[in-house]
């Protein structure tokens, strides 16, 4: 089955909130999963706005409260939901301010993993990339994340450097040259 990114929506929120349902959290810097199915309960259009909203705030893993930058969010769809995707970036300038563990976020719902979807879609997300205007990106993950280690590596990352996250793991840092034209994997 093709996979393809897909702009959260209204109708196809109820896969969304299934998937929470099941305990998943679309963030890997804090479990959402409990705070987002209640929003879904009280205002399914609260959450899908809360989702795609470019104003406001956001908590990170530590529970600082920054500004939220810029980002494009988008569902992985192999006609049923997978998982989320999303970039994040400071305008004008590839790089992020220090409470931001990379401009790339991904999850994929467990029973859809090791199909190659994350690896595909951080492949469909580096036009997207490109297109804001980025020419590098940090992408980080758990020095223990073998699985999004070979995501990242599949994609052209480059390893950068080790370091201890402000939430206490061990990171590693890889970048993307999106200047370099890189053959899109399977
Ligand atoms: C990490 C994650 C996104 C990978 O998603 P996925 O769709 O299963 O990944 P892929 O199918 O594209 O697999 C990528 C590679 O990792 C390998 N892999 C997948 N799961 C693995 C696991 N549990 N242990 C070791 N390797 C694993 C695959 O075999 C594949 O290797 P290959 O490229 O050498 O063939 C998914 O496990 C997940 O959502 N985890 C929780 C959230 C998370 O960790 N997000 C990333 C934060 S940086």
């Amino acid at each position: 089955m093709t996979l393809r990114l897909a702009s959260p929506t209204l109708d196809r929120l109820p896969e969304y909130a299934a998937a929470l349902e099941t305990g998943w959290s679309p963030s890997n810097e804090r479990d959402v999963s409990g705070e987002q199915l209640a929003l879904y309960r009280r205002d399914p259009a609260q959450l899908l706005h809360e989702l795609t909203r470019q104003d406001g705030t956001i908590t990170t893993g530590t529970g600082l409260v920054v500004p939220r930058l810029p980002s494009r969010v988008f569902w992985l769809d192999d006609g049923e939901f997978c998982g989320v995707i999303n970039l994040r970036w400071q305008p004008g300038t590839d790089a992020l301010p220090p409470h931001c563990n990379g401009h790339v976020g991904y999850a994929v719902v467990p029973w859809k993993r090791r199909r190659g979807y994350a690896t595909r879609a951080l492949a469909l997300i580096l036009p997207v990339a490109r297109a804001v205007g980025l020419r590098r990106l940090t992408i980080t993950c758990d020095d223990d994340n073998e699985a999004s280690r070979r995501v990242i590596l599949a994609n052209g990352g480059i390893f950068e450097h080790r370091y201890p996250a402000a939430t206490g793991e061990t990171k590693l840092s890889f970048r993307i040259d999106l200047e370099t034209e890189t053959r899109p994997p399977h």
